[in-house]
């Protein structure tokens, strides 16, 4: 029988970014400092200070997703510039940034998501109270949460709290969310974790009472763990990385609980994790609408590499091995499109939650000669191979998927600050150390998803 492989009326496709990677204008128009914004420049990196200036340069980068036919953008509001001590006054002139952009989104039929709070900790709340570690920091984010959902929920449907909640569930943790002082032990891990994790419930359940037609969702980095052999070993640690790393949250989001295996491994190992009477009610009201995550790459994990009684949460600080069968870019990250279809088929199977991937890309290093265009064509490949991987999850495996947003399509500083590690389908001409004029030049990739998106996917 021939299947059907026409994409859904209303599928969005789009665009994602963070806050700190795309605007600038770091200490204009009452912004507080963030964690990011005190990062110095190293030789291979810049300073967060100038992004892409999307601040000041908003509509030209809508127009281009408007060309490019996109009906979706993810972004960030920065917790720092909308409440310059993370707890104390709410600046309007911040707010006002965002009802620019969202309106300018409004405007072009774009319909805007927004993510509140990407590892960009206003340093106020990092220096006095530690970030998460600290439920005065919960409390905090609470209130700069509810307040942005009242202000903006008439105009934006879609929302996620913590980008890539289950990294707060890594050794990674400590280098990326405001913690500056501790033990770095496993009770702190799982302190800030489980904290995160209460915010969200908090305005999980402040949406769902209060507005019907607002779609709340959670959100992970979903790298999918295959084994390095067929040794059972190498399984069992794949698949209890898995669990820990991934669906212990997914698991959470949907069921209202962290996972058996994870609860297990806390009581077993007396970690403290700040657990209080009345959390467990809290975790028990979650529901998500979707389940949103980016997606990469895959990773393997060698059990041999693993130190007797490492916590499954540092297991990647050990075990990891490259992939034989996948081609890397230059920074090792492999590229594995039907990695991308069996986990999205795996998500549904598992939640019946409707899945969201809202970011994905491949990192490449590109230079522009101020003449001619870009010729990309291994980033052409990727999105191809990939959207016809989701396809085949939708179309083969029964998967509901609601969109499909690549990650930094406008260029912008990779995570270390690296524009040289470019995902975007548009230039941007800037150095890690030279500002330029911040042009905007279509890459040859960008024809291509223009004429993609115009089909709205249906021939690739
Ligand atoms: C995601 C982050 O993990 O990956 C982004 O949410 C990041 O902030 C993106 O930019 C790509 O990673 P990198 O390190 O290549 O920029």
């Amino acid at each position: 029988m021939e299947v059907s492989r026409r994409m859904p009326k209303d599928f969005f496709w789009g665009n994602s970014v963070s806050s700190m990677q795309t605007e600038g204008a770091w200490n204009i128009d009452g912004k507080g400092q963030s964690v990011y914004d005190v990062r110095p420049a190293t030789e291979h990196t810049a300073d967060w200070h100038d992004a892409i200036d999307e601040y000041h340069r908003y509509d030209e980068d809508l127009d281009l997703m408007q060309a490019m036919h996109m009906n979706m953008y993810r972004i960030q509001i920065s917790w720092s510039r909308v409440v310059p001590d993370g707890d104390g006054e709410f600046n309007p002139a911040g707010i006002a940034f965002y009802d620019r952009l969202v309106d300018g989104m409004l405007k072009r039929g774009i319909t805007p998501m927004i993510c509140l709070y990407h590892f960009d900790m206003p340093l106020a709340l990092a220096q006095k109270e530690n970030g998460f570690m600290s439920r005065h920091t919960v409390d905090a984010f609470v209130r700069f949460g509810k307040k942005m959902i009242e202000h903006f929920a008439d105009r934006v449907k879609y929302w996620i709290t913590f980008n890539e909640h289950n990294l707060y569930f890594t050794s990674e943790v400590f280098n990326i969310s405001g913690y500056e002082h501790g033990d770095r032990s496993l009770n702190d891990l799982y302190t800030i974790f489980h904290h995160t994790m209460l915010a969200h419930a908090q305005l999980d359940a402040f949406v769902h009472s209060h507005y019907d037609d607002v779609q709340f969702g959670g959100m992970i980095a979903y790298t999918p763990v295959y084994p390095a052999t067929s040794k059972p070993n190498d399984v069992f640690a794949a698949r209890q990385l898995d669990q820990f790393l991934n669906n212990n949250l997914n698991d959470a989001f949907v069921h209202g609980h962290y996972a058996h295996e994870v609860l297990t491994f806390i009581n077993n190992h007396d970690i403290d994790y700040d657990h209080q009477v009345g959390d467990d009610q809290i975790l028990a009201a979650m529901h998500a609408d979707f389940l949103a995550f980016s997606y990469y790459r895959t990773t393997t994990i060698n059990a041999d590499k693993v130190p007797a009684g490492t916590a499954p949460n540092h297991y990647l600080d050990y075990g990891m091995e490259s992939n034989r069968f996948l081609k890397a870019n230059q920074w090792g990250w492999t590229i594995d499109p039907l990695g991308f279809r069996n986990m999205i088929t795996d998500l549904y199977n598992r939640y019946d939650v409707p899945v969201f991937p809202i970011e994905n890309g491949i990192g490449l290093e590109e230079h522009w000669d101020g003449e001619h265009m870009i010729e990309d064509d291994l980033r052409i490949q990727y999105h191809r191979d990939h959207i016809a991987a989701m396809k085949d999850a939708m179309f083969l495996d029964g998967a509901k998927v609601l969109g499909y947003l690549g990650w930094g399509l406008i260029d912008i500083p990779s995570s270390h600050a690296d524009i040289e590690k470019r995902y975007g389908v548009v230039y941007v001409n800037r150095s890690n150390h030279d500002l330029k004029d911040l042009k905007r030049v279509p890459k040859k990739s960008y024809y291509w998803l223009q004429s993609v998106l115009a089909k709205n996917g249906d021939e690739l």
